[in-house]
């Protein structure tokens, strides 16, 4: 008798999410987040997500509620799925984005275009550091590229 053995496991996806203001990059005090404009970074990410064969779900809001049910989304929808979230000043803000990460278990790192530890004092603090499996900043619009490797390496893992 000949079996064939269908692999179960689901298609690797990555939510990488942007928080406010990021719809701005490109024109946005471009010393600070460079040139690049969000469908720019988008392009970038499809191409290395295809390389990786990894589904990519790229979005930007403005409201923190819509940031929440998209994390919740993506948490309750089942296995090998990751976050990558840039969230804009709601990192210095946000305990219902802390919460939604926390709350669903979904694997995330979390992405800041500068390096929020040289600038003002209150963007020090994050509230979601804590609920990440790592941080990058200060790498610029890189920093996606080099999360959403992460994230596939933590993918494969699970
Ligand atoms: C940011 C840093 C935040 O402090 C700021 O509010 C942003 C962008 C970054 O990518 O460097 O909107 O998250």
């Amino acid at each position: 008798m000949c079996g064939i053995t269908l692999s179960q496991s689901r298609q690797k996806t990555v939510y990488l999410l942007n928080g406010p203001n990021l719809n701005l990059l490109g024109t946005r005090e471009p010393d600070i987040y460079g040139a690049k404009t969000l469908a720019d970074v988008e392009a970038e990410c499809a191409t290395l997500c295809a390389s990786l064969g990894v589904a990519l779900t790229f979005r930007q809001s403005n409201h923190e509620g819509e940031l929440v049910g998209w994390i919740q989304e993506a948490g309750l929808s089942g296995n090998n799925i990751g976050l990558v979230i840039n969230p804009g000043a709601y990192t210095h803000t946000s305990v219902a984005l802390r919460d939604a990460i926390s709350g669903t278990g979904i694997p995330t790192i979390e992405v800041h275009l500068s390096n929020i530890h040289k600038r003002e004092e209150f963007r020090h603090h994050s509230y979601i550091s804590p609920v990440a499996n790592g941080v990058i900043l200060g790498l610029g619009t890189k920093g996606y590229s080099l999360a959403l490797v992460a994230m596939n390496d933590i993918l494969d893992k699970t």
